[in-house]
């Protein structure tokens, strides 16, 4: 009896170490708003388009987007929201520190909330490209760049955007600072050279909660 509870005991502790390495793998692995690039350019590449240039400078505006969007979380992960195109010139690329004369013309954008986070392949297909219509977008010729940015607020939903461009690789939407951008405080943007912090902060606590409960269970069992 009392080897078998050992033996269970010691299975659970390497159930919690693997369980662990879990987390923190998929926290290094880093950034949902790439894996969602890849994504996108998986879906274009199976149906013979180009892949586009994954863009900081789009991706930190796109960031901007949900920003100011953060309130107009309607039902059906739909965002009923309009800034003036203005913001983008005015407000996104001078909050992200993309060089004006480098701004490119914006071809298409996607948005999308639901109350919590979801996986980028469910982003994908459950949030943003749902439809006929975002599929069109999607897989529109005039595309050469995208930039994915993506937030929690606390309590309140997780917002996607997908900004496309028709801009020149790499000389469009050009970051000052030799691509460093502005810090985003919150949130997380495709190409960013900065960790992406996805203002969830049950993302940062989880590791925690999930050592403090292998502790607990382990001393549970050795009672
Ligand atoms: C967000 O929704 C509010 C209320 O419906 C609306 O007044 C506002 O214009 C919306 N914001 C944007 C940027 O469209
Ligand atoms: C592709 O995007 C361009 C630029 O936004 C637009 O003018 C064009 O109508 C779109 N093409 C299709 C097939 O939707
Ligand atoms: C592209 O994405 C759409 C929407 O999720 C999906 O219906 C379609 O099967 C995908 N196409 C490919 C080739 O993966
Ligand atoms: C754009 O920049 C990236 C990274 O610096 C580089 O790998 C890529 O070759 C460049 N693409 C073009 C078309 O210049």
């Amino acid at each position: 009896m009392l080897m078998r509870k050992k033996l269970c005991s010691s299975e659970l502790i390497l159930l919690c170490h693997l369980l662990l390495a879990t987390v923190v793998c998929s926290k290094h692995h880093g950034n949902p708003a790439n894996d969602l690039v890849e994504i996108i350019n998986q879906n274009r590449t199976a149906q013979k388009l180009p892949k586009l240039n994954d863009s900081p400078g789009l991706g930190c505006m796109a960031l901007q987007y949900v920003e100011l969007c953060k309130t107009n979380c309607s039902g059906n992960s739909a965002v009923n929201c309009k800034p003036p195109d203005d913001d983008f010139t005015e407000v996104f690329a001078p909050n992200c520190g993309v060089e004006l004369p480098t701004l490119g013309t914006i071809t298409g954008h996607i948005v999308g909330c639901q109350s919590k986070y979801t996986d980028p392949p469910l982003a994908f297909s459950n949030i943003l490209v749902k439809d006929k219509k975002t599929l069109s977008l999607l897989t529109n010729k005039s595309h050469s760049e995208v930039g994915v940015g993506l937030v929690g607020f606390h309590k309140g939903p997780f917002f996607w955007c997908v900004l496309f461009s028709n801009g020149k690789t790499n000389s469009t939407f050009v970051l000052e600072d030799r691509g460093q951008g502005i810090k985003q405080k919150k949130g997380c943007y495709s190409g960013s050279s900065f960790p992406c912090n996805a203002g969830e902060r049950t993302v940062v606590f989880l590791p925690y909660i999930i050592i403090l409960s292998c502790f607990i269970i382990s001393l549970l069992n050795q009672l």
